[in-house]
């Protein structure tokens, strides 16, 4: 019997031989094809209960899996094959990656971590994908390597160039924080190639710190052995000590959107640069304050107010007179007439009752009913629950 990753792989596979010629011509001018590494890890015990019902890459952000607004950049620059590396089952994403797969006309294959090798395991796991071309023949093309956490413009086609121009072997790209001395700090010069990392540096070094992001030439798998390697800590000082690691400096908001109250944010920070860079997507209208994403297929109430920051997904059913700022409310959630929601995350299929208020980074699981009049401050719902009286105490997780 096949393994479930055998079947996705032969899945995807089939795919690619279809797509490859519908698209050739289209391709024509694009980039050589290219391959990604995406570093998906756990389940994502940090965003539950959402990661109870699906695996994060999963979650909608903005409407889309999160790991799709990846996918689609990576498609932009012309990758046409991604590895998932994961550490456990990846039948669980395939079904709705395989779709995706489809839709995108990206092959997409996984890479079970069985055992954990630390942050650079997946790189030497994936490497025998990764430094070959489609035809199994060595390849010296750089791919991309993306934490599957991470949401930001994704300036991958100016990354590109700024990797080929320097002709070393790695780029990480980098984004100033406010208060570098909770990070990992990048040190370099004015031309990017890197000089130092300072961990938790106590006194100022530099704002730039490792968003993530990398462009590698396959020169790099030859560092990495099967064996617990951490790339932060062996592999990009011994690279930064040859002169062979450069970085690039992010222009606009990065957000690790791995927790609850990071997801939120995250939410507010791409939908502010939305505004700039796609306004046509944003709802418009009485009733609609700031950049809100609404799924044509939801419905909303009379004499709602509703934004700034807001996401409300497919199938959702708003009643009349509510009220909902910085909230992502999952696919067919509903919220009961006069409700109030600012700072939560609604799970797929719960509803809100009627004079309902949430707040303060409440995360309500899947399927998830809420009596009437109910307040829920900073609560963690597990999926399938009944919610009858008020939760008072911030971070109370309900089971
Ligand atoms: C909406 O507001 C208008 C004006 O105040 C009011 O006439 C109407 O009844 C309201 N609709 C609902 C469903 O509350
Ligand atoms: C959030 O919870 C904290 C702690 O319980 C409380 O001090 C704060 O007022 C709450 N915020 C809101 C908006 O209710």
């Amino acid at each position: 019997m096949e393994t479930p990753r055998e079947e996705a792989q032969k899945t995807s596979s089939s795919i690619l031989k279809i797509s490859f010629f519908a698209t050739t011509n289209r391709r024509q001018h694009l980039e050589a094809k290219m391959k990604a590494l995406i570093l998906v890890g756990g389940f994502g015990t940090r965003l539950r209960p959402l990661t109870l019902s699906v695996p994060k890459p999963i979650v909608e952000f903005a409407n889309k899996p999160s790991i799709i607004h990846q996918l689609e950049a990576l498609k932009e620059v012309g990758v046409d094959e991604v590895v998932l590396a994961v550490n456990y089952q990846p039948e669980l994403m395939s079904s709705c990656m395989n779709e995706w797969s489809k839709k995108l006309d990206m092959k997409i294959t996984y890479s079970l971590e069985t055992e954990p090798l630390g942050t650079a395991g997946p790189l030497a796991l994936a490497a025998a994908s990764l430094s070959t071309d489609r035809d199994g023949n060595p390849s010296s093309d750089p791919f991309f390597v993306l934490n599957s956490d991470v949401i930001c413009p994704f300036p991958f086609q100016k990354f590109l160039e700024f990797h080929r121009n320097h002709g070393q072997e790695g780029t990480i790209l980098v984004t100033e924080v406010a208060e570098p001395s909770k990070y990992g700090v990048v040190v370099a010069d004015d031309n990017g190639k890197i000089q130092r990392f300072v961990e938790k540096p106590q006194v100022f070094v530099g704002n730039k710190i490792n968003a993530g992001i990398y462009i590698f030439n396959p020169s790099i798998l030859k560092r990495i052995k099967v064996e617990p390697t951490s790339i932060e800590k062996q592999i990009f000082p011994a690279m930064a000590s040859e002169g062979q690691l450069f970085s690039m400096v992010l222009e606009g908001f990065w957000m690790d959107i791995g927790q609850p109250k990071d997801f939120i944010l995250g939410t507010k920070l791409y939908l502010n640069h939305i505004s700039e860079a796609k306004p046509e997507l944003l709802q418009k209208g009485p009733g609609f304050i700031g950049p809100v994403l609404v799924d044509p297929s939801a419905k909303i109430g009379q004499n709602c107010t509703i934004g700034p920051h807001v996401t409300i997904g497919k199938g959702v059913v708003i009643g009349d007179g509510v009220r909902i700022k910085s909230s992502v409310l999952l696919d067919s959630s509903r919220v009961g007439d006069n409700s109030f929601v600012d700072a939560a995350i609604i799970g797929w299929q719960s509803h809100l009752g009627k004079w309902c208020r949430t707040q303060n980074t409440t995360v309500i699981g899947q399927n998830v009913k809420v009596k009437d009049e109910v307040l829920i401050n900073g609560a963690r719902i597990l999926p399938h629950k009944d919610i009858d009286a008020s939760i008072y105490e911030e971070g109370r997780i309900v089971m």
